[in-house]
């Protein structure tokens, strides 16, 4: 016998049915499926994140990229792929620090798309000239730099999760081959306390900290409601961007990967991942960090 269950799939004997079309779309004919699936990166204008939209966008011929930074104008990369992707890739403004950037993604998302398949939260700060640096004793730690770091790193991220959570729960996987939406929040592995056996970079391993509870705690909830997303955090390895270039000279040899080699490990791990993968923390050779 058939029948529907809680994330909209036909199911027969226990097994998976054939709709392609989870629940949102059984009940809207008129909802378009995107063929190849919605997928949003936030934090796209350099580094990790603008690699993630390039390898999206060059990897398949179909699929939607949103691709999200504070300043669209000067993202100059992001406009060099506009130029050759222009009815895949929409650029919006979000600045994580200000919720009204974070609201109005949103709903563009919804009014241009109405669901979301994949968001990476790729954004991040180690260090700003002048203004943050990360510590290196106790003695250096700054009210300023503390809270700014973790709001970045940890409350921006999850509110954007917050906001785009009703159009993962439409998103599913319709449109991909998954049946599950996929939330990748980029981490670090010195986010992990079990693993910290150097100490330093306080702010930033606290709020990467921070940001590894946060999505655990959401992924948990996303299970408990049968939401048909599934959460995980990425640690991307030490790569050549602007984040790691001041403190380069201590990586060993053949452990600094390139932008393109770190994606391609990541994406990897992001669409190979199963429902028992939810709220897992990986390392880019998708090797389990603990917590
Ligand atoms: N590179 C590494 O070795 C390494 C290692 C472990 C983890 N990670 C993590 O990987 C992620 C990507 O890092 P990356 O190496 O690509 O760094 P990056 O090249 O410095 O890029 C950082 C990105 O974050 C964005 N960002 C900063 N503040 C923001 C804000 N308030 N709102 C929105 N976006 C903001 C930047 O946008 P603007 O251009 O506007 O500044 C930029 O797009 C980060 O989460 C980082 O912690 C990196």
């Amino acid at each position: 016998m058939m029948k529907l269950n809680s994330f909209g799939q036909w199911v027969l004997m226990g097994r998976r049915w054939l709709n392609p079309f989870p629940r949102a779309c059984m009940f809207s004919s008129a909802v378009k499926q995107w063929e190849g699936g919605v997928s949003m990166v936030q934090g796209a204008s350099r580094g990790i994140g603008l690699e993630f939209v390039r390898q999206l966008l060059e990897k398949s011929d179909k699929g939607h990229v949103l691709a999200t930074c504070r300043n669209p104008k000067g993202a100059t990369g992001l406009l060099e792929l506009k130029n050759k992707f222009a009815d895949r890739l929409d650029i919006h403004q979000l600045d994580l620090t200000i919720d009204r950037t974070i609201e109005e993604a949103a709903k563009s998302v919804k009014d241009k798309y109405g669901r979301l398949n994949l968001l990476i939260n790729a954004s991040g700060i180690l260090s700003i000239p002048n203004v943050l640096q990360p510590e290196t004793t106790l003695n250096k730690l700054q009210r300023d730099s503390l809270l700014l770091t973790y709001e970045v790193n940890a409350v921006g991220p999850i509110l954007v999760v917050k906001h785009m959570w009703p159009l993962l729960k439409v998103g599913g996987g319709a449109g991909t081959d998954r049946d599950h939406a996929i939330v990748a929040n980029i981490s670090a592995r010195v986010g992990s306390i079990g693993d910290n056996g150097l100490g330093g970079w306080h702010s930033y391993r606290a709020s990467k900290a921070g940001l590894n509870q946060l999505t655990k705690t959401v992924s948990v909830e996303f299970a408990r409601k049968k939401d048909p997303i599934v959460c995980i955090l990425l640690h991307p390895g030490t790569v050549d961007t602007d984040l790691s270039r001041p403190f380069q000279s201590n990586v060993p040899e053949g452990k600094l990967f390139t932008k393109e080699f770190s994606v391609q490990k990541l994406l990897s791990i992001i669409m190979n991942a199963k429902r028992s993968d939810n709220g897992k923390f990986f390392a880019w050779d998708g090797q389990e960090i603990q917590w």
